[in-house]
């Protein structure tokens, strides 16, 4: 490496983290840690500081430009985004292909059917391999420039594997759960919140500073090509392939058949299983694989006669309210829910809804006994959409909120300028449940096992009372297989899954505390400013507002959360738990494998599993008999047997003995 100039190493960072971006978010294969990856990076980030006049703007560090768009320029698209004629049953699929018959007889007919995707339309260019220019679809004709913020997207290369130019398209959508983890933020913080994921994604590219959609998670599948006369396949399928090798992300959904029948009954086998997939789809795609046919049949003025989109029928259903129940939420919150008749909608059964508010109660106007429409909000909660007002008999009762709440009695307040009622008793044992699930959680300390059903099994069993008395878990060994349900093997998952949570990161922990408007991200912009919860307790409001992004709102809220002689016993308790409560340790004083737990299996080709082990365990790796899904790597060797099948099934990283070396920089 001495050898190397400055330009070199650069260029060689480059084509590493490329490489590990394309295999993490293309491939879905990543061959090295997050932690190492994180490594490559910062080194670059670090070279391109100190030499500026070397950073170009395919350079992965360059994601995030740093200044918000002006406005949105206009793009003229070189071939019209069109959109898709649509079949709602099987009758309208089976009379698409007789038309394409009828337009070209005699043709032999081969289809690819793909998911629809629930996102944006986009266009993506490329010159000599490089992204110059994304656009939305606009009219399909003009759309506008956000090439800033798919930049941050990191299914869109920068790079292309090889020097083309090219234009293609594709959908960019938000996950569901990032969607989910994204709206529960907005409600902690009183924002608006999104009505489902396709408007999340499309809110997150509309905005100036491309910094938001950094944060939002946006994935993307490229489905076909654009403008892109030098490309020579002659099927759609064969230039999917040929998109994938280029480096973009190809759903791998894609089908090619050749029967209608068997389109017919793909696009029904979806129907079901849509629900099982991370992203809302909204239909199939039926597209004529031939490009020459394709360019035969050609197109009318809004859509080309070589597709159709096969569309699920919507997703409601009608239900009685049996009742109606009040839940109380992490800081108080009363929420009115209608207890249903259970109902099968959206690939789940619905037995509840919400109803948000008393003012969304009272102007619905949902009594017990009502028949409702139900529907999920982006297909994930369900909620009440109206009654079916033509189904009242006159024997349904209406329902008035609560003025104690129901779950500790105490009087229940609206404060100004708020439409929930709420308990203000901190120590109301629903509070003090949903405190300790919202703790746990994956957003914030992860540990696994901890749900809601645990928690509130543990607090009925005296063995909790608050979210640090988690850490006092592992004196309770006994008493926990005492308890129903639990035997050796999830007491062990459990207590390793704690064990390892001590070490999470500080905003983590802030994030966990359940302060009232401090979401995820507020918690990170905290946690690199003040380094450590003492700081953060000792700060000032003014020194809190000088944090990006905290207002007088939020902080006023943290200081309150830290007056509290609560609050400060639960740090205190965290603290002498062994809790990180600062930004992690320095990295030289950590080994590289700092809390990853590691599985060995086989035999590997020049170390005995006692020098592996040992080589792991001074990186501050840990080594366990059993694969679990708390595994971080398993070591394979040859003649690797059961363990490296269930690594396999829990999608765990299987690494070898050269690999390991190369964690360990040997
Ligand atoms: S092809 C000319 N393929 O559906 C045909 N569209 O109603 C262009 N979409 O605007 C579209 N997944 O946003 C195609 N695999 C897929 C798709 C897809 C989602 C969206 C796209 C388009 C809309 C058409």
């Amino acid at each position: 490496m001495q050898s190397m100039t400055v330009e070199e190493r650069i260029r060689e960072l480059r084509e590493k983290i490329n490489e590990h971006n394309w295999r993490y978010h293309v491939l879905d294969a990543p061959v090295i840690t997050d932690a190492e990856f994180d490594r490559l990076l910062e080194e670059l980030k670090q070279l391109e500081t100190e030499n500026p006049e070397l950073v170009t703007p395919d350079s992965p560090t360059q994601r995030v430009g740093g200044q918000p768009a002006a406005g949105f320029t206009p793009v003229v698209h070189r071939v019209p985004m069109l959109s898709l004629d649509n079949a709602f049953g099987v009758d309208d699929l089976r009379d698409f292909v007789r038309r394409v018959r009828n337009l070209a007889p005699g043709a032999s007919m081969e289809f690819v059917v793909e998911l629809k995707v629930d996102g944006l339309a986009v266009s993506l260019q490329y010159e000599e391999g490089l992204f110059i220019r994304g656009a939305t679809r606009g009219d399909g004709e003009v759309g506008e420039d956000i090439t800033h913020n798919l930049r941050t997207v990191k299914a869109v290369p920068l790079r292309l594997r090889r020097p083309v130019t090219l234009e293609v398209r594709g959908e960019v959508f938000m996950p569901r759960s990032s969607f989910l983890q994204l709206n529960q933020e907005r409600e902690e913080q009183g924002l608006p919140l999104f009505a489902n994921p396709r408007n999340a994604a499309a809110g997150s590219l509309r905005q100036l500073d491309p910094r938001v959609a950094a944060e939002r998670n946006l994935d993307m599948y490229t489905y076909a090509l654009g403008y892109a006369p030098d490309f020579k396949e002659t099927t759609h399928f064969g230039a999917l392939q040929k998109l994938r090798e280029l480096g973009f992300k190809v759903n791998p959904q894609i089908v090619l058949l050749t029967e209608i029948e068997e389109v017919v009954s793909y696009c029904e086998s979806w129907r079901g299983r849509r629900y099982d997939l991370p992203y809302d789809i909204d239909g199939l795609v039926i597209k004529i694989n031939d490009l020459a046919l394709q360019q035969q049949l050609g197109t009318t003025a809004k859509s080309p006669r070589w597709a159709i989109a096969y569309k699920f029928p919507a997703e409601q259903a009608v239900t009685r309210v049996e009742g109606i129940t009040v839940q109380v939420g992490r800081i108080g919150t009363l929420t009115p829910l209608a207890e249903l008749a259970p109902v099968k909608l959206a690939g789940t059964v619905v037995k509840r809804a919400s109803l948000h508010n008393e003012d969304i109660l009272r102007e619905k106007d949902v009594r017990i006994g009502d028949h409702v429409v139900i529907q999920k909000a982006g297909d994930i909660i369900p909620e009440v959409v109206e009654v079916v007002f033509s189904r009242r008999t006159g024997a349904e009762t209406p329902f008035e909120m609560p003025s104690a709440c129901p779950a500790c009695g105490s009087e229940v307040t609206r404060l100004p300028g708020e439409a929930a009622l709420r308990c203000l008793n901190f120590a109301c044992p629903a509070q003090v449940l949903e405190r300790i699930v919202h703790f746990a959680s994956r957003g914030a300390m992860d540990i696994e096992g901890m749900g809601p059903a645990t928690v509130a099994q543990l607090l009925q069993a005296g063995l909790l009372a608050d979210a640090a008395d988690i850490y006092n878990l592992e004196d309770k060994r006994e008493a926990l297989l005492g308890l129903e349900r639990w035997a050796e093997k999830s007491v062990d998952n459990l207590l390793l899954a704690i064990e390892k949570s001590k070490g999470q990161p500080l905003w983590r922990l802030l994030y966990g505390l359940g302060i009232r408007f401090v979401g995820a991200r507020t918690a990170r912009l905290l946690a690199d400013h003040f380094q450590s919860i003492d700081n953060l307790m000792a700060a000032s409001p003014e020194e809190l507002e000088a944090v990006p992004e905290v207002g007088p709102k939020i902080a006023r809220s943290i200081s309150e959360f830290f007056a509290l002689d609560s609050s400060r016993q639960l740090i205190s308790k965290l603290r002498a738990a062994g809790v990180n409560l600062a930004l992690q340790k320095e990295t030289a004083a950590q080994g590289p494998l700092e809390g990853k737990i590691f599985v060995i299996t086989g035999t590997l080709p020049t170390y005995s599993r006692d020098e592996a082990s040992r080589l792991i365990e001074e990186a501050g790796g840990r080594v366990a008999g059993s694969v679990s899904k708390n595994t971080d790597y398993v070591l394979a060797g040859e003649k690797a047997g059961s363990k490296l099948e269930k690594a396999k099934q829990l999608g765990i990283t299987v690494i070898t003995e050269d690999d390991l070396k190369q964690l360990l920089n040997l």
